[in-house]
This record gives structure tokens, C-alpha cells and sequence, in this order.
């Protein structure tokens, strides 16, 4: 074992208790409170749970009735209760909270804008009677497609008052990658912007929106355009509509609906292991009550706190821990328009500074870019407002964590390392920071009420410390998807079907040390994590074989410094392969088209041109091996399947 081995050991091992000055006004400041917590789940699994549902949500009509599980693994939480998920985020505040900010918002160029709860809560009724105006109403899908700014949170907060079921599609996704998330959802309405902000460009929103309407997504009536950069747009009348003049004449109040605990708040797309994203439906009441618990436990949030999620809308952490979390439990939050570097790369410290941020929470992939610019940048500013800090997203690597401990926290924050997932709602697993010491890169425990184990092929639980298996979760708990919209069958096989509908399955693998710390391995089947997100090995390759020029693609995932993983495509063209197998010509059509079909984060970062893609004999594309090629790593799989041994060095991009 070389020195670097043995080095990471040794930091696997280290431990960071909180301080007690951390412990002492923590919610959970004690490990006997937390313990209580755990043995309380543990004796009424369903008592613990339903205590929770009564004491953190305000229901129009109490529930009588905690879980059904008789048409596993379909679960109903609270089931025969109604309750409306804005009015639990803004108007149970009013009494308390109306002039405390809700959400600072700053956007790249540096205009800034505060919203109390207040005004929130009125903008977000104003818009509320707007779609109703436009026949939006209860179960009705509203696609979301905006830049962060406050009003995305408004449409989010407006289609929850009235029972709307918003889709929020990510601002960074193409025309195409649009169009089948309205058409999957058919959704009625369409909520965008004439352009986004980031990285001194302007996002051109609604260009793209028209694209996608122009070829498909027939179930739309209505387009709201927001006026958020001012540049030239076409509107479409009798379909397009100002967001000025759909709000103008409303009135700033409207009731919430009550709606069924189970009614779908919202369908979020994510990536699986086939060529078609998955509509990820999640619940009202469970929903809420997980991101409401997992703000108190692992954010530790308090009046006080300014807490600031840097991720986009578009994500489930900016559904869950920008628009809905923090808001039902009163918090300030701070949304950020831009890029990390814009103007330069100090900006998100500078954000931190101005706005007296208390907690931080970002993805390893932020951290380790920002950290390549050195500690000069962070050093300008004044992070003592700072007292937590948090991570989200894929693994972070321990040098990365050290960094964000010393020159961010400046060793005086723990930092919370967040397991969970678009599917999971909230967070699983994660330290409750004033009680349980952190080791860098252990997303540490599960959190109470969350039956998470790793367990064999069997399904049995493995016992044995540092064995990876799989991440499964035992028991179903409220914040839970409750199926895939519109492909309920997939919903079982994916998630389900591997331990015989007993247990959840998450797709990653995990092993636990000895002292029960979860480490997460990575995923299991052909899901990337690209710049902490989360993508489809399969998505792209179907892109990537809708170009004329492609006969067959392979797509793998390489080690990258900044992203976690790069997207790396072997490729046969229709064509002559190009000489030595590369060509930067096709190439970057190639990757201007997978932004096209996708977005620009699915673009790939290496292309190489082979004849034949390795399979097996039964036909099975061999990934492991490519995988392998794409780390440039010596080859010790069977390569005898190869119909041509010749391919061997096209792949290695030796011929
Ligand atoms: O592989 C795990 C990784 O991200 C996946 C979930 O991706 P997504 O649904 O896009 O949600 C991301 C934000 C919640 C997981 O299956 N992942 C997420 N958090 C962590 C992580 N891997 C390691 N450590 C984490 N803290």
C-alpha cells in the first residue's frame, strides 16, 4: 500500500465533535435527546411519526388514520387528512413573522430584493388567483421553467395554494428535454421568463419554451412570461401572457385549498437507467413534514438563521431546502441568480458577507471549484456569521471537506453531509450536528425514523464493517415519492422489485464502519453525477444516436477534479471512422446536439471513434471495460468476446 493509501485511512478516522458552543443552543443539543428521538421511532415507529405530523403541520382536518401500507409499495401517510402546504409556509407565519424577510434575493448583476413573509404571502395569492383566472385548478399540472428568482418560489407557493401540481424543469434544460417533461406531465400552463442570468449571458427562457411548444406539448393553453432581463421576446397572443398583466387586478389574498394529505404536490423529473427521465411524484402533508424536520435536525434552523441552499429551483434540494422547508418553519432564506465566479471567485463569501448568511449549504462540486482559486478569495471576506455548513449531491472527497472546514467554517462550523435524493423528498442521512461527530466524508447516520441499512444480494443486513452492499431503506416514511407519474409499473420495478417489495431500494452502494457511519460508494446501475447532478448514461446515448451521423453510442463515466464525474462517449459513426479516432469537427457538433437534446450539462467531455463498440456474446454493451478505457487504467477483464481484437487499441485511443 503506497502513502496515499494509508493517508486516507488515517483521515477516515478523524473525528469532528461539535463544540459545546454549538451543542449547548443546538435543538438537539444532547446525545440523550437525540437517543430519545431514535428509541421513540424505534418503540412506535408510526406514533413517532404521526406526533411530528400533529405538532409541525397545521391541518384544515385533522388525521385520524398514520400509515397505509396494505397496497405496499404504494403507502398513504395521513391519509384521511387535509391540509394546504403554502398556507403551512406562509400564512400560519403572518401572526409572528409578516415584516421578518422571507427570502433576500440577489441576482448576478447585484440588484438585491427582500420579501417578507408578507409580501410573499401576497404575491404568492395574487398569482394564485392568476392561474385560477387562467382555469388552473386543483390536480391541474403547471410546468415550471424559470431562472431563480423569488417569483419561481411564488408560481411553486401559488400552485401549492390552490392544488396545482407544479413541474419545475431546470432552466439549464433544452427545448427538447422541456418538451417531453410538459408533454409527460401534460401540463395546462407553463410558467417562464423572457431570460435567465448566469455567468454575465443571458438563459434565453423563453426562446426555448416556444421552441418546445412549436414541436410538441399540445396540453398547453397558457405561457406566463415573467420580465426578468428585458431583451426582445415573441409573445403569442391568445397563448402568452405577461406575468404583470396576469397578476394586475388580482386580489392579494386567496384561500388555500385544502387538500387531501396524499394530494401530488409536485412531479420532479430525474434521471434513471433508461433513455426517459422519470416523473418522481411526491405527497403534501409527508412531503412536507420531512423537509420540515430535516430543516430542525440537520439545519439545526432558528429564528435567527439566515440560511442560504445554493441550488437551483430546478433540483429536489431547491424544492425542498429553498422553496418549502425553510419557509414552513419561518426561516430567511437567501436565492442567488448567477454564477459562483461571477464577477469574480469570490462571490458566494461576498454573498455570505453582505447578507450575514448563518447556514451554508452547497454541492462537493461548488466546493472543490472554488477551492481551486485558492484561499484568498474566501480570506477577503467576513464569514463569522457562518455557524453551519452543509453538502449535497455526490461523495465529497476528504480534502475537499478539509477545506471547507478550515477556510469556510474556519474549524469552528460542523458540516453536515447530507444523504438523500430526488425520490427520498428529504434528507436520510446526516449527522444532527450538535450531537454527532463528523468524519469527512461519512454522510454519518441515519436520521431518526429513517430505517436505512446496506444490506447483501439477500437483502440480508450486513453486519461486518466497511463490506459495501446495497442502500436499501426498510421502512416507508412520510417525505417518500409515492410512484413515477404515469408509469406506476415502473415505479415497482425500479425501486421495489430487487427485495421482493420489501425494501426500498436506492440505487447507490454503501458500507457502514464500525461505528455505524454510512459511506456512500456510489450508484449501482448506469447513473451519472455530473457537477453534482444527476444523469442518465442511457439519456445520453439515446441523444447522441439521434444524430444522423451515429450509428451506436456508449456512454461511461470518468473520474474528473471538479465535476465527480465526466461524460465520456465511445462512438461509431455511419461513416469512416476518423483516422486515430478523433475529430474535433464532429465532435463539437456532437456536443452542441447533446445540448440540444438535453441540456448543456449532458454535454460530453471526450469523444472517442471506434469501429465497434466491446459487448458480451449475449450482445450486452461490456461498460465495465469501457469504464476502465475511459480511465485510461490497464485492462484486466476477459476481452476474448471482442469480435475484433483490433478494437482493443481504437478504444484505448492507440489506433
Ligand atoms: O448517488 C447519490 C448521490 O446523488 C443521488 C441522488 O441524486 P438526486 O436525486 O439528483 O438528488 C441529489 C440531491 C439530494 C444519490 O443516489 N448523493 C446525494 N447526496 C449524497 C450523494 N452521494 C454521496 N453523498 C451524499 N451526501
Amino acid at each position: 500500500m503506497g502513502n496515499d493509501g494509508i493517508d486516507s485511512i488515517l483521515r477516515e478516522h478523524r473525528l469532528f465533535p461539535p463544540s459545546p458552543a454549538f451543542s449547548d443552543i443546538a435543538r438537539v443539543p444532547s446525545a440523550s435527546r437525540l437517543d430519545a428521538l431514535y428509541s421513540h421511532a424505534a418503540a412506535d415507529y408510526e406514533g413517532f411519526w404521526a406526533a411530528l405530523a400533529r405538532s409541525e403541520l397545521n391541518w384544515t382536518k385533522p388525521f385520524s388514520k398514520i400509515l397505509d401500507s396494505t397496497k405496499a409499495p404504494h403507502f398513504r401517510w395521513f391519509y384521511d387528512g387535509r391540509l394546504n402546504v403554502s398556507y403551512n409556509c406562509l400564512d400560519r407565519h403572518l401572526e409572528k413573522r409578516a415584516d421578518k424577510p422571507a427570502i433576500i434575493f440577489e441576482g448576478e448583476k447585484g440588484d438585491t430584493r427582500t420579501l417578507s413573509y408578507g409580501e410573499l404571502h401576497r404575491e404568492v395569492c395574487r398569482f394564485a388567483n392568476a392561474l385560477k383566472a387562467q382555469g388552473v385548478a386543483l390536480g391541474d399540472r403547471v410546468v415550471i421553467y424559470m431562472p431563480m428568482v423569488p417569483e419561481a418560489v411564488v408560481a411553486m407557493q401559488a400552485c401549492a395554494r390552490i392544488g396545482a401540481i407544479h413541474s419545475v424543469v431546470f432552466g439549464g434544460f433544452s427545448a427538447e428535454a422541456l418538451k417531453d417533461r410538459i408533454e409527460d406531465a401534460g401540463a395546462k400552463v407553463v410558467i417562464t421568463a423572457d431570460g435567465g442570468q448566469r455567468g454575465g449571458k443571458i438563459i434565453g427562457l423563453k426562446v426555448a419554451c416556444d421552441k418546445a411548444l412549436k414541436s410538441g406539448g399540445k396540453s398547453v393553453t397558457t405561457v406566463i412570461v415573467l420580465k426578468r432581463t428585458g431583451q426582445h421576446i415573441a409573445m403569442k397572443s391568445g397563448r402568452d401572457i405577461w406575468w404583470s398583466e396576469a397578476v394586475a387586478d388580482h386580489a392579494d389574498s386567496c384561500d388555500a385549498v385544502a387538500a387531501d394529505a396524499e394530494h401530488p404536490l409536485f412531479i420532479l423529473y430525474t434521471s434513471g437507467s433508461t433513455g426517459k427521465p422519470k416523473g418522481i411524484q411526491h405527497s403534501s402533508a409527508g412531503y412536507l413534514l420531512g423537509t420540515i424536520v430535516t430543516t430542525q435536525w440537520v439545519f439545526d434552523i432558528r429564528d435567527s438563521d439566515v440560511f442560504w441552499c445554493t441550488a437551483d429551483v430546478g433540483w429536489i434540494t431547491g424544492h425542498s431546502y429553498v422553496a418549502y422547508g425553510p419557509l414552513a418553519n419561518g426561516a430567511t432564506i437567501v436565492m442567488y441568480e448567477g454564477a459562483p465566479t461571477v464577477p469574480d471567485a469570490g462571490r458566494f463569501w461576498s454573498v455570505c458577507e453582505r447578507h450575514k448568511v448563518t447556514i451554508f449549504y452547497t454541492a462537493p462540486t461548488a466546493i472543490r471549484a472554488l477551492m481551486k482559486f485558492g484561499d484568498s478569495w474566501p480570506g477577503k471576506y467576513d464569514l463569522s456569521s457562518i455557524r453551519l455548513l452543509g453538502t449535497v449531491g455526490e461523495p465529497i472527497n476528504p480534502e475537499a471537506w478539509m477545506w471547507y472546514h478550515r477556510t469556510i467554517g474556519r474549524e469552528r462550523c460542523p458540516i453536515v453531509d447530507t444523504w438523500w435524493q430526488t425520490e427520498t423528498g428529504a434528507i436520510m442521512i446526516a449527522p444532527v450536528p450538535g450531537v454527532v461527530p463528523t468524519k469527512p466524508g461519512s454522510c454519518t447516520r441515519p436520521l431518526p425514523g429513517i430505517a436505512a441499512d446496506v444490506v447483501n444480494e439477500q437483502g440480508n443486513t450486513i453486519t461486518k464493517p466497511d463490506q459495501g452492499g446495497y442502500l436499501v431503506v426498510k421502512r416507508p416514511w412520510p417525505s417518500m415519492l409515492r410512484t413515477i407519474w404515469g408509469d406506476d409499473d415502473r415505479y415497482v420495478e425500479t425501486y421495489w422489485k430487487r427485495f421482493g417489495k420489501r425494501y426500498y431500494l436506492a440505487g447507490d452502494s454503501a458500507r457502514r464502519d464500525a461505528d455505524g457511519y454510512f459511506w456512500i460508494m456510489g450508484r449501482i446501475d448506469d447513473v451519472l453525477n455530473v457537477a453534482g447532478h444527476r444523469l442518465g448514461t442511457m439519456e445520453v446515448e439515446s441523444a447522441l444516436v439521434a444524430h444522423p451521423m451515429v450509428a451506436e453510442a456508449a456512454v461511461v463515466g470518468r473520474p474528473d477534479d471538479v465535476k465527480g464525474e465526466a461524460i465520456f462517449a465511445f462512438v461509431v459513426l455511419r461513416g469512416e471512422r476518423p483516422p486515430g479516432g478523433v475529430d474535433d469537427k464532429i465532435t463539437g457538433e456532437l456536443r452542441n446536439w447533446v445540448t440540444d437534446q438535453i441540456g448543456a450539462i449532458a454535454k460530453p467531455s471526450d469523444i472517442r471513434y471506434v469501429d465497434n463498440l466491446p459487448k458480451t456474446r449475449s450482445g450486452k454493451i461490456m461498460r465495465r471495460l469501457l469504464r476502465s478505457l475511459a480511465r485510461g487504467e490497464q485492462i484486466t477483464q476477459d476481452t476474448s468476446t471482442l469480435e475484433n481484437e483490433a478494437i482493443l487499441a481504437q478504444l484505448q485511443g492507440k489506433a
